[in-house]
């Protein structure tokens, strides 16, 4: 069921769960980490550095996919006309959560948050703020088990309006074998007419050696393996939808809102589709 669901303050992860593995790094808390937050461990801080002396953009590129986040949902919301979101891999809250962004444009919409980490779950309260007239609510799933996450998020959206699926740089995080495009398809098989896919994606053919040398060493030092993808492979989550301009680009590419936005380095794929 969607919960309200805070036993851990932000900023305290020390003081997390019993549930919290923090022998092995994890990717929320590794993002977070690259992020400078301040929600993640040992193991991850190791994972994280290994993972920027290969590839030192990284930095940049998480920062990037996250101007990428808001500059979608601003979108969705402004020119779409969206005022319902499944976002799903939430990651641990942070500057511009898709609530706050589009709360900010419409202070009615509704969004629903899944993820899988007990830490982010533990955050939960951060990510239930919601503007008077609006609704906020977390799903505490995986995305392979989307019975779950659409029964559970049918409780604060309406799918028979439209809404927007958000898949942020989390679908690196199913491999081949577990059917990633089957899985978004079944999502989108749920949805109307009129709603929209946004995703973001790691690359494997931008800073091709440097980027699978990270993959390496993350796929060796995380317990959540990385599979990462060509344009190609990307743009096949995207098909039979039609494609928001650009298209499916570099994320810092996709209606960068400043010079400095559009020059940041980022090695992830990104683009938003329609339902028709
Ligand atoms: C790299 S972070 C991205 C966070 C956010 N979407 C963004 O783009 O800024 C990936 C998130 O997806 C979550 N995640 C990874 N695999 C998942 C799965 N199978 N089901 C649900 N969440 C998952 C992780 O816990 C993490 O919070």
């Amino acid at each position: 069921m969607a919960q309200d669901f805070a036993s851990v303050p932000p900023g305290d992860a020390d003081r997390s769960p019993a549930t919290v593995d923090t022998s092995v790094a994890h990717v929320a808390r590794v993002y977070d980490y690259w992020l400078g937050g301040k929600d993640n461990f040992a193991a991850d801080r190791v994972a994280g550095d290994r993972a920027i002396e290969a590839y030192p953009d990284i930095v940049f590129s998480v920062r990037a996919n996250r101007a990428f986040l808001a500059r979608t949902v601003r979108y969705l919301v402004r020119e779409a006309g969206i005022r319902q979101f499944l976002d799903i891999g939430t990651g641990i809250p942070t500057a511009r959560n898709t609530h706050e962004v589009a709360q900010a444009e419409v202070p009615e919409c509704r969004i629903v948050y899944v993820d899988n980490d007990p830490v982010v779950l533990a955050h939960a309260r951060a990510l239930l703020s919601s503007a008077q007239g609006g609704a906020t609510a977390y799903v505490d799933a995986d995305l392979r088990d989307t019975d779950k996450i659409l029964a559970e998020a049918a409780r604060v959206l309406d799918f028979s309006r439209p809404v927007a699926v958000m898949l942020m740089a989390i679908l690196q995080h199913i491999d081949n074998e577990e059917d990633p495009y089957g899985i978004v398809a079944k999502l989108l098989a749920a949805m109307p007419s009129g709603s929209y896919l946004a995703v973001s994606h790691p690359a494997s053919d931008i800073e091709v050696e440097a980027m699978a040398e990270m993959g390496k060493r993350l796929n060796q030092l995380m317990a959540e393996k990385v599979t990462f993808r060509s344009q190609g492979e990307v743009s096949r989550f995207l098909d039979g939808l039609e494609l928001v301009e650009p298209g499916l680009v570099r994320v810092q590419q996709w209606r960068p809102a400043t010079e400095a936005e559009a020059s940041s380095p980022a090695a992830l794929w990104g683009g938003v589709g329609r339902k028709r």
